[in-house]
């Protein structure tokens, strides 16, 4: 493998030992794919929640920030595993300390404290072709597609390797040839709604895995949030990490996504296919739910305005819990718009930095869930060992005022 003098500093510990450690893991990933070399990424996108990271992840943390790194490159960060106010969900104090070591270490190394899965919305937007290393399925879908970044499905741990070196073994989403699609997805239902993103991505992963799907009949005045709802549930049912839209997302406006090759498969979703996934990812009859959810991926503006709009004057239901699932900057916009108190009024609670699949819901003790979000139905029964309700948003929030 090539290594710049830079690299070859890196390695032999000339910027301190936690990027020496960092470069190694990279050389070991970098010799393990056979790269010829490594490249510059621009921003990182780390996971943070013990949830997913458990102890080793807290112990590398700390590892890394008592041996003095510093992200090299604006890096962003997940939600946590632990909503702010988490001793009134019953997270015994063992779990949430795991947490809050978690936060100490990843400040300690410069993270910017993002703790959403949109960093994109805000502070940290890749424009076209830039190489970049994120982490989270959904993240990885939406920078890679919807704004044509170039990025892995990064795992934790080379995550913060990049963060903390600014370099990446050229493998995988980085390359030209593995950025060509695979498959022609042809959506034959005519107007598109909120819900139908969520139900055809989750449709389009189980059906494609981890293939290049190219969709066409996607209005090309689609929202962004339409796209990453689409993503999210395409990366979780199956594990795209790239998609592309004929006419829409920006490697299928400017070319041809196939390179001039036939589509290895061309698969139809129609209207019934739609309506029949979305009773089979319910996994109960049942109408009623101890919680219902929202907010995965975390809402966009747009989407806070509906629900907002719904509330507006509303009360939820007494012995229903509401959850609205949101990034600190889009409820500080939200705030100065007075969409929060509109919410708030309503009795639904807003949880910030944090997100439904990687807290540990289990302590709630709930037995069954309703939400819009096709990736929280698909991972909430296994995950969380609860029923799922799947609903479009206005069934949800109209479910929660009842
Ligand atoms: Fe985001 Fe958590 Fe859903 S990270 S995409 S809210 S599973």
């Amino acid at each position: 493998m090539h290594l710049t003098n830079n690299d070859l500093d890196m390695l032999n510990g000339k910027y301190g030992k936690a990027v020496q450690f960092a470069m190694k893991l990279i050389i070991i990933i970098g010799e393990i794919y056979q790269t010829d070399d490594l490249i510059n990424v621009s921003s990182a996108h780390i996971l943070g929640h013990y949830g997913s990271l458990y102890d080793a992840g807290v112990e590398f943390y700390e590892k890394l920030a008592n041996l003095n790194a510093k992200c090299r490159i604006p890096t962003t960060v997940d939600p946590s595993s632990l909503p702010e106010n988490w001793k009134d969900f019953n997270i015994p104090d063992n779990y949430a300390k795991k947490q809050l070591r978690l936060y100490k270490a990843i400040k300690k190394i410069g993270v910017i404290q993002t703790w959403s899965c949109t960093p994109y919305e805000f502070v940290n937007i890749p424009r076209y072709g830039e190489y970049i290393a994120w982490a989270e399925s959904s993240a990885v879908a939406y920078a890679n597609s919807v704004l044509g970044a170039r990025t892995n499905r990064t795992p934790a741990g080379l995550d913060m390797a990049a963060a903390i070196t600014g370099r990446m073994p050229r493998i995988g989403f980085y390359l030209d040839k593995n950025r060509k699609g695979q498959v022609l997805v042809k959506i034959k239902k005519k107007k598109l709604t909120d819900f139908d993103y969520h139900s055809i991505g989750y449709i389009i992963g189980k059906r494609v895995g981890t293939k290049v799907p190219v969709i066409e009949g996607v209005p090309t005045n689609c929202a962004s949030y339409q796209l990453k709802c689409l993503g999210s549930a395409a990366a979780s049912s199956g594990a795209v990490s790239l998609f592309h839209v004929i006419d829409v997302t920006p490697e299928a406006i400017k070319e041809d996504p196939f390179k001039e090759k036939s589509p290895e498969e061309v698969i139809e979703i129609t209207p019934d296919d739609i309506e029949n996934t979305i009773q089979k990812i319910s996994t109960t009859q049942n109408e009623e739910a101890d919680i219902i959810a929202i907010g995965c991926p975390h809402l966009s503006l747009e989407e806070l305005r509906k629900v907002a709009k719904i509330l507006k004057g509303k009360k939820i239901c007494s012995d229903t819990r509401f959850w609205i699932y949101l990034s600190r900057a889009v409820y500080t916009i939200a705030q100065q718009m007075d969409l929060i108190t509109d919410i708030k009024n309503s009795g639904a609670q807003i949880l910030l930095d944090t997100c439904p699949v990687i807290s540990p819901l289990k302590y709630c003790r709930f037995r069954s869930m309703m939400t819009n979000s096709a990736k929280i139905a698909n991972v909430v029964p296994t995950e969380h060992n609860m029923e799922v309700i799947y609903r479009d948003l206005e069934t949800c929030v109209k479910g929660a005022i009842k």
